[in-house]
């Protein structure tokens, strides 16, 4: 085996790696390369103070980056083990992944490395045809193979979540700095980073609604406004236990949810807002009527409308030594 990573390979994985969703397109991670090993960090100057204090999501974000990672690895030839959080003194180590040359190819990996391009967060109306049966195990089951559960919610839960949406927004009304942060990251054109308004998506005519309505500036309140699905297929990933470990493997079990809905068709929008407040975010986790800690309300549809949001060069997320 060689004893660096070639160059190029570098590249696709680290392009697949940065492809991953991340709350408002942060993209709060960066990369450091060393043989066949491959680090991910938190980006520290990336975070959002006001809307995710602890860092939570930051570490979701990062692990979806791992998992495709991963996928990307296996579809170049190479296995790829993790260690997710490996150093508690290390707090901004999130993932630790190996990457080695393999003969057993993992088929799944694969198949899922090539849903990468077409997976984006879509915040249109979805038609209300019902998820079939199987597709809904198949991400129960996508979740479950990296330590994480999906629950889906019945029509009763789903406007509990309504309600609770309804109670963080009004929360939210008030607090400046929240929207203050927003507003920092969303709106308007995004090259490089951040929700631009093209893919907000239009407004709803309904409140509460199926869909996050990120808009903060004055021209987003003109998108058009269209119907949403009164009665959203909404599930919650949650995990066991809600350390720093844990939410890396939620993000992880994101990102293999993600691509399996892709694969099959079905588009994904979040509807985090009440999960920014610890009393909210236990009562959803109630509503699962499992114990465990709740990180992502995922909303599934079928309406393919892609509006796709921009990613910094790959060279930004290494030391300049290694760009
Ligand atoms: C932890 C996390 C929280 C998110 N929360 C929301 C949310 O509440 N509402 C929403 O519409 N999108 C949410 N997103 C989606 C991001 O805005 C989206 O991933 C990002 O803008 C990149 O776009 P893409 O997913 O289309 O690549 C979240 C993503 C992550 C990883």
């Amino acid at each position: 085996m060689s004893e660096q990573l070639p160059t190029k390979d570098v590249n696709v994985l680290l392009a697949a790696a940065i492809a991953a969703p991340s709350m408002h397109n942060t993209q709060p991670w960066r990369f450091e390369v060393e043989g066949h090993v491959i680090d991910i960090f938190l980006d520290g100057s990336r975070t959002l103070p006001a809307e995710d204090p602890t860092g939570r999501a930051m570490r979701i974000s990062a692990g979806a980056a791992a998992f495709n990672l991963r996928c990307a690895a296996e579809s170049l030839g190479y296995g790829a083990w993790f260690g997710l959080a490996p150093y508690p003194e290390e707090p901004d180590l999130l993932a630790r992944i190996v990457v080695e040359p393999t003969e057993a190819r993992n088929d799944e990996l694969c198949d899922l490395a090539a849903q990468i391009p077409y997976r984006h967060t879509d915040r249109y109306p979805g038609d209300a045809t019902p998820l079939a049966e199987d597709v809904r195990i198949k991400l129960m089951q996508a979740a479950y193979a990296e330590g994480a559960e999906l629950t889906w919610l019945g029509e009763t839960e789903v406007h509990k979540v309504l309600d609770l949406v309804l109670d963080s927004d009004l929360r939210e009304v008030h607090d400046w700095h929240r929207r203050a942060e927003r507003s920092h990251w969303v709106g308007g054109e995004r090259p490089r980073e951040g929700v631009p308004s093209s893919a907000l998506g239009p407004r709803s005519t309904g409140y509460p609604s199926a869909v996050r309505d990120m808009g903060t500036r004055p021209t987003d309140r003109l998108r058009d406004e269209r119907k949403f699905e009164e009665h959203p297929e909404l599930a919650i990933l949650s995990t066991d236990f809600d350390e720093p470990a844990d939410q890396v493997v939620a993000g992880v079990a994101l990102e293999r949810v993600l691509l399996a809905a892709t694969r099959a068709g079905i588009s994904a929008s979040f509807l985090n807002q009440p999960l920014e407040y610890e009393d909210l975010r236990n009562r959803v986790q109630r509503l699962t009527e499992r114990p465990g800690h709740a990180h992502m309300i995922i909303r599934f549809g079928r309406s393919r409308r892609h509006s796709g949001t921009a990613r910094r060069p790959v060279a930004d997320f290494l030391p300049k030594e290694q760009s």
